[in-house]
């Protein structure tokens, strides 16, 4: 949702030196374009079934790490730098990351926020928690 998301997204990948990984749907290809300013083409894997893959990532090892304000969730400012394979899931603008999802992740990440408002956008929320992983900030 909201157009530059997933191309801002690519950015911050490029720049942290991690990949995008998109769902298979027909709109993705353009969204993924809009707001990527990169002159080089991104790192961007093309996922038939987001649950079956993270599944099998899952089970091949890689920690899944669900960005999401929730009850149990670590906070940013504790969170580590990854020390191996991380896959970090996203939620949709509008309704979050679908109960389905939260089933495969390992663990969870919230930023506090002291504001009115309810959550942040999502490519901003994604860049701050792909920084701290990477042990850039
Ligand atoms: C606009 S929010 C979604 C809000 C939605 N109403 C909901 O019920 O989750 C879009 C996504 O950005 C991420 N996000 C936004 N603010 C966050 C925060 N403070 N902590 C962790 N993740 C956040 C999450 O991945 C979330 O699913």
């Amino acid at each position: 949702m909201h157009g530059a998301n997933l191309g801002t997204l690519l950015r911050t990948c490029d720049a942290v030196g991690a990949c995008l990984a998109v769902p298979p749907f027909r709109w993705v290809d353009d969204a993924v374009a809009r707001g990527n300013t990169l002159r080089r083409p991104g790192c961007v894997h093309r996922v038939g079934s987001p649950l079956r893959w993270l599944a099998a990532e899952r089970a091949a090892g890689s920690r899944i790490l669900g960005v999401e304000l929730a009850d149990e969730a670590i906070r940013l400012g504790d969170l580590t730098a990854a020390g191996g394979r991380t896959i970090v899931v996203l939620g949709h603008e509008a309704s979050g990351i679908p109960p389905e999802a939260l089933d495969a992740l390992d663990a969870a990440v919230e930023i506090p926020m002291v504001g009115g408002g309810l959550s942040l956008n999502v490519a901003v929320a994604g860049s701050l928690v792909l920084y701290k992983l990477a042990g850039l900030l």
